[in-house]
């Protein structure tokens, strides 16, 4: 067993239904097997187990680890293209690299870098959108094992729009996707899930989708993912398309459900709310992405008036950052900018969007907070001494304080160790 201690900060209770922060100052964590088994004040757990060994997470903030519920594997290397619109961001930066996939040492150091670049940032758990090479996809799985992530994955999919090279046939995107999902749903100990993930509707036909919802019906559990409704241009050409909305693309074969995570969602009717609502979808908010690539200001209100679950995504690379402090600044920042629309935001409601809720997307109940029961997925954030954060940390009133200087200032750098079933899956030496 082990005895952590530090300032525990967790959102057991939604703030958005009236939960506030939970704050142990001097708290206690005691994990057997990557169970919690108690926790309290740290004297109080101390004095119950004496014999424990502790590890002490001191200075600094120990929160849950942080669930990113939308992040492109294969694009970890062009993250910063400035300037253009999503599809031309497709075409000149995204998919050329994604091509690249193909080559699967290639992949097998893309997947490295991808989920080394995860740990730093604290993040334990993620819907990784994969790659749309089965080879590529087993590299990421194969890494995500080996460090220890919880990673819900699985191939892109496409049959029309996209480069020929990154195209294939409904039967084998079918067949392909099954292989892989029988390989690696609830693989390392349940921690690897799969997901069937086509790539847009604006990528598919409907003999594809199709193929998609036979793929979710063939395997019990696995996740279906991909984008919606994120970029004026892209709305109206699938809408021509199919002759529907966004949303129903989907619907109509079935892969709406409580398995399912959207990306983007920045222009939605009523309707297709009250659609995702009643299929229990969730929706994936990514605010880097969605400024970066000027696709719109996410209508957050709208989305809790209507009852559609939704979580933080960073979209790594049309997103700018693989940490979830920052994406959920960026949350933050974008109602700041929505005026009468705003959904006003506090440190409590950021670091829920960035934990529990996203443990909520993706179905993941025994993560998200600290509570006994829950396995220990938490990451450690400390201010490197003399830094602003640290400054501005130390200088806080309080624990929801000094919360708030966090997200407006840490970011991976401040990631001092990171741990996913009580294992440490990031622990950087530092002076
Ligand atoms: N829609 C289809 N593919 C992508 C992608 O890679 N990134 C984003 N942001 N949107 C997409
Ligand atoms: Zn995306």
């Amino acid at each position: 067993m082990t005895l952590y201690r530090g300032t525990v900060v967790d959102t057991p209770v939604s703030p958005f239904d009236g939960g506030e922060l939970r704050v142990e100052e001097d708290g206690g964590v005691l994990v057997r097997d990557g169970a919690i088994l108690a926790r309290g004040s740290f004297a109080a757990v101390r004095d119950a187990h004496p014999d424990e060994p502790v590890d002490d997470l001191r200075g600094g903030i120990v929160v849950p680890g942080f669930v990113d519920t939308h992040v492109h594997y294969p694009q970890v290397r062009i993250i910063g293209g400035l300037g253009m619109p999503l599809l031309e961001w497709l075409d000149r930066r995204a998919l050329p690299e994604e091509a690249r996939l193909a080559d699967d040492d290639y992949a097998a150091g893309v997947a490295t870098d991808f989920v080394g670049a995860l740990t730093r940032a604290g993040t334990t758990s993620a819907l990784v959108f994969g790659s749309h090479f089965p080879g590529a996809v087993d590299r990421l799985f194969e890494e995500s094992a080996r460090v220890g992530l919880r990673v819900t994955a699985g191939l892109v999919v496409s049959d029309r729009v996209l480069r020929p090279d990154l195209l294939v046939s409904p039967e084998t995107a079918y067949a392909e996707s099954v292989r892989l999902a029988q390989r690696w749903h609830g693989a390392a100990g349940g921690r690897l899930r799969y997901a069937v993930t086509p790539r847009f509707s604006l990528s598919c036909t409907d003999a594809m989708l199709q193929a998609c919802g036979s793929a979710v019906t063939a395997v019990p559990g696995v996740f279906f993912t991909s984008h919606v409704n994120e970029n004026a241009a892209e709305i109206a050409a699938v809408e021509a398309d199919f002759g529907a909305s966004y949303g129903e693309s989907y619907d109509r074969h079935g892969l709406l459900a409580r398995r399912s995570v959207l990306a983007h969602n920045v222009h939605p009717t009523d309707a297709e709310l009250d659609l995702l609502a009643a299929r229990g979808t969730a929706i994936s908010h990514c605010p880097t992405s969605n400024s970066a690539l000027g696709s719109g200001l996410f209508p957050m209100r709208r989305h809790l008036q209507r009852g559609v679950r939704f979580a933080l995504g960073t979209d790594v690379g049309g997103g700018m950052t693989f940490s979830l402090l920052r994406e959920a600044l960026q949350a933050y920042l974008v109602q700041q900018c929505l005026g009468e629309q705003r959904t006003p935001l506090s440190a409590a409601h950021l670091l829920h969007l960035a934990t529990a809720a996203g443990a909520d997307a993706l179905d993941l109940p025994e993560v998200g907070d600290l509570s006994v029961g829950k396995r220990f997925d938490a990451v450690w954030l400390r201010p490197r001494a003399g830094s602003t954060l640290d400054v501005a940390a130390s200088n806080a009133g309080d624990v929801e304080d000094a919360l708030g200087t966090y997200f407006a200032l840490a970011g991976s750098a401040d990631v001092a160790g990171a741990f996913v079933d009580g294992q440490a899956v990031w622990r950087p030496a530092r002076g």
